[in-house]
């Protein structure tokens, strides 16, 4: 089915200079990016997105990551979407991700893993609607 997820370019992709080339992997495999910002995250932004976390021992560094420079939020649809973007993006730990995928090639720790991905049609649906009011994503 056609799907939307949402996802994150962190900071250290941004860092790196690889934006362009993670929009490239997105829509060599058929996705496309339907809603985009680029945006400095507030620690209550980034609290709140990663509320589900709030009690792992990983939760502040998580938080402090992600308030460390700009990110792009990006709205991705197409057919198998959510688990097409978790192929692409690889295991969290880079460590642990296949060769070719966006973490082995750009990611350096677990915390610094160059992305982030819905892992759910129900958590792409909340994490969608926290970053982007409907009226922004165009499908079209
Ligand atoms: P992400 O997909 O953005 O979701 C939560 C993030 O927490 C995850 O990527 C990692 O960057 C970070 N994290 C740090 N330590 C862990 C851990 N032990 N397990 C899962 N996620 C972790």
């Amino acid at each position: 089915a056609i799907e939307r997820t949402l996802s994150i370019i962190k900071p250290d992709a941004v860092a790196k200079n690889v934006i362009g080339q993670i929009y490239s992997r997105f829509e060599g495999a058929g996705l496309k990016i339907i809603a985009a910002r680029m945006t400095q995250l507030s620690r209550a932004e980034a609290e709140g997105f990663y509320a589900v976390h709030s009690a792992r021992p990983f939760f502040k560094d998580l938080v402090d990551f992600m308030i460390s420079g700009p990110v792009i939020i990006q709205v991705l649809e197409g057919e198998n979407a959510i688990a097409k973007h978790r192929d692409l993006m690889g295991a969290t730990d880079p460590k642990k991700a296949e060769k070719g995928t966006i973490r082995a090639d750009f990611a350096d720790s677990i915390d610094a893993n160059a992305v982030h991905g819905s892992d759910a049609e129900e958590t792409a649906k909340v994490e969608i609607a926290y970053y982007f009011p409907a009226l922004n994503v165009y499908s079209r």
